[in-house]
């Protein structure tokens, strides 16, 4: 049995308390090595705000969320009507519904953010990889969280939305419509797929999404954060074997942190009480319209932060598939070169045979849409094997990567607007180029990140107090 602390003869009782709890559980020891004496960079900027403004709109959501299932009903018949009712006659109903759907979209601003803030300072590179890949899958499971939430108001852009999007599962070869039959439990999104999916987005993926922030955090904790510099705080310690550029996250952090907070709740009150539908943004306008699966609406579009991704799934047409094909041919090609046509050499060309064999006869463009679509999301999980850079940090990288992570964002935004318009000809054209860009950005990196000249990079943080 482990040795019980006794507390102090003149232990206040708080005190006396906590000596009793920590003899059975760890909570001081949990508190230091998390807040007190977890010690963070000291150079922290900006972009570290949006880490814990992620976990405030993680809690924003399941707390509204828990008062929204207070009221909502599940069934076809009622679902809409009770939305409704929330946002008529629910005492507050209509300031929890609007939090929920804002804190929806501000999710993806802060979760996008927070990403792109790892990409720019290499935060993914080793020894972080696992903070990165728990970091993209918590991305996927927001993404399927969002998705299903978007049916339970069964609106037209609910109904016709989950239409589409469950629709691309039968494009897979072989089990694709038994798998589509499987999620919508019916021929077509009904009651059936309503009540799954209702129970997967208040119960299944919440409980994943809150065991994948924990692991995220603690492999985070483990390893110690990254910084604006890029540089190990571990590496250079005082005597008593604390980092030299580090400080402990409570106070200093805690405190830094209320700042971002408080800019953040300003903006997102200001959403909510002037313009909680956001031009149709946050909250599209057919959705004003109870689901009709007798009227398909004339523009079937997903919510903005979809789009990126719903451009790359319309930019793959049959027309395009020639380029992909080119692109196979000319990855292979390369592949072959630097291996020098020893044994991989031969596995590589029998793969893109295969695969191009697949692509002319087998396959049509709407199943390499989706593998596009699906292989924007995933190719994120390979980052730390994709940068060969020689530092981590942009700050030390030649000017020109620069503009290589700005025209990606430029990019990523085009992609975005382009998902939300109608289909045409020039929007068409533009997303194939955008889609070529998308994937030449990560599949071309472990080239283009080791060129150039680097700058050097500083053994300490750079740092000045304000
Ligand atoms: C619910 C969503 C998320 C929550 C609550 C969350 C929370 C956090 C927190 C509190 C930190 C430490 C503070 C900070 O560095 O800003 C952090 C760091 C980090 N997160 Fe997340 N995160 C989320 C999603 C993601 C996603 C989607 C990715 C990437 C795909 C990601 C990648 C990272 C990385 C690489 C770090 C370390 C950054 C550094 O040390 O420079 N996170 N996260």
């Amino acid at each position: 049995m482990a040795t019980f602390k006794e507390a102090p003869v003149n232990a206040t009782a708080a005190e006396k308390l906590l000596t009793w709890v920590d003899n059975r559980f760890p909570a001081t020891k949990l508190y230091n090595e998390h807040l007190a004496e977890y010690y963070a960079p000291k150079n922290f900027n900006f972009w570290y705000f949006f880490g814990s403004l992620a976990l405030l709109v993680l809690v924003i959501q399941i707390v509204t969320g828990i008062f929204l299932v207070m009221h909502y009903k599940p069934d076809a018949a009622l679902a809409f009507a009770s939305v409704e009712y929330i946002m008529r006659d629910v005492p507050w109903g209509w300031l929890v519904r609007y939090m929920h759907s804002t804190g929806a979209s501000a999710f993806f601003v802060v979760v996008y953010m927070h990403m792109f803030r790892g990409m720019i300072y290499g935060s993914y590179r080793k020894p972080r990889e696992l903070v990165w890949i728990f970091g993209c899958a918590i991305f996927l499971c927001l993404m399927a969280e969002a998705f299903m939430g978007y049916l339970l108001p069964w609106g037209q852009m609910s109904y016709w939305g989950a239409q589409v999007i469950v629709n691309l599962f039968s494009a897979i070869p072989f089990i694709g419509p038994d798998l589509s039959l499987l999620i919508r439990g019916d021929y077509v999104v009904s009651d059936a797929t309503l009540n799954r999916f209702f129970s997967f987005h208040v119960i299944a993926v919440p409980l994943v999404l809150l065991g994948l922030v924990v692991a995220h955090i603690i492999a985070l904790h483990e390893v110690g954060s990254n910084n604006p510099d890029g540089v190990e705080i571990k590496a250079k310690k005082n005597a008593a074997g604390l980092p030299l550029d580090g400080i402990p996250f409570h106070p200093y952090y805690t405190v830094h942190d209320v700042l971002g907070i408080s800019v953040f709740l300003l903006i997102f009150s200001a959403i909510i009480f002037f313009a909680p539908e956001l031009g149709g943004y946050f909250l599209e306008y057919n959705n004003f319209i109870p689901a009709d699966p007798l009227k398909t609406p004339l523009h079937i579009a997903p919510v903005w932060y979809f789009t990126p991704y719903y451009s790359v799934l319309r930019a793959i047409t049959a027309e395009m598939m020639y380029v992909l094909m080119a692109f196979v041919l000319l990855g292979a090609a390369l592949a072959v070169l630097k291996l020098k046509m020893s044994g991989l050499s031969k596995l590589v060309v029998m793969g893109a045979a295969a695969a191009l064999v697949a692509m002319m006869f087998a396959i049509d463009a709407k199943f390499w849409g989706v593998v596009g679509m699906g292989g924007a999301v995933v190719i994120l999980f390979f980052l730390p094997w994709l940068d060969h850079s020689e530092v981590k940090s942009i700050r030390y990288r030649p000017d020109w990567h620069k503009y290589f992570y700005g025209v990606f964002v430029i990019n990523f935004l085009i992609l975005g607007y382009l998902g939300v318009q109608p289909v045409s000809a020039l929007g068409e054209r533009l997303s194939q180029i955008g889609t070529v860009i998308y994937f030449g950005f990560f599949l071309l990196m472990p080239w283009w990140s080791r060129l150039g000249q680097f700058k050097t990079v500083p053994d300490r943080v750079t740092f000045a107090a304000h």
